[in-house]
């Protein structure tokens, strides 16, 4: 299964500020481009902590782009797929509550899941890692996962080696608040000063800065 990353930074490396509100990050091209690229993908994961902060639906809301999805062999709506070890989420939250495809919650043994266990398929695992989330999706068919943050998911993927793509936007702006979450946290990763990733296209949309990168797991 190939996975791909997209994000949204700061010009300082943060992907949401510190307030109780989501930063807004994308230009309204970029945030275009962003939602082709969902359209092309079976499912995207989210963990729950950009479920509790943000409350994202992931759903797509074109009915043009569902008829395309059809087309090409995808479900019309996106799998949805988000990931806890506290079961810290709750059944009136959008990912649940809304569009009609497939919601799964990838839940550490002992969690509490049995508010959300109706609203969606949940997969209880020992230890979830990066390369678990792909194995276990991968043998349901999906051979398109975007994975979009927030740093905890984004670290583990990048921790593991797991990514074959990477879409990185950056906005024209500091944040300059190092109470806010970062792209990654501190870690060590394949992808390091002895090992660059291949950076395959650089565009621009609207103000933002927008990279994609390679690389061979
Ligand atoms: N700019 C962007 O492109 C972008 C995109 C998405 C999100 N964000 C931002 O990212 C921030 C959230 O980041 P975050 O790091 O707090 O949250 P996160 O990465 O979305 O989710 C972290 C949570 O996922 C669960 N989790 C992660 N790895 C796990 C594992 N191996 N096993 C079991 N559970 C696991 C845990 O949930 P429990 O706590 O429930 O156990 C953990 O607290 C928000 O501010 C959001 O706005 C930005």
């Amino acid at each position: 299964m190939e996975v791909i990353v997209s994000v949204a930074t700061s010009l300082d490396g943060y992907i949401d500020d510190s307030s109780t509100t989501r930063l807004k990050l994308s230009s309204p091209e970029d945030w275009g481009d962003v939602l082709d690229l969902r359209c092309g993908c079976d499912a995207i994961l989210v963990g729950a902590g950009t479920l509790r902060a943000d409350n994202p639906s992931l759903v797509i809301k074109s009915d043009e782009e569902r008829q395309k999805r059809a087309i090409n062999g995808l479900s019309k709506d996106i799998v949805k797929v988000s990931v806890t070890s506290s079961g810290c989420v709750d059944k009136d939250m959008r990912f649940f509550t809304e569009g009609s495809g497939l919601k799964i919650l990838f839940a550490k043994r002992g969690a509490e899941t049995s508010l959300v266990q109706d609203l969606c398929e949940v997969i209880v695992l020992e230890d979830i890692t990066a390369e678990s989330i792909i194995n276990e999706l991968s043998s349901r068919g999906f051979k398109r996962l975007l994975v979009e943050g927030g740093s905890t998911i984004l670290t583990m993927f990048f921790k593991e080696n797991m990514v074959d793509k990477l879409r990185l936007a950056i906005a024209p702006f500091f944040v300059g608040d190092s109470a806010s979450p970062r792209f990654v946290r501190d870690e060590l990763f394949f992808a390091n000063k002895d090992n660059r990733m291949n950076l395959i296209n650089v565009r621009q949309l609207g103000d933002m800065a927008v990279m994609e990168y390679e690389r061979e797991r």
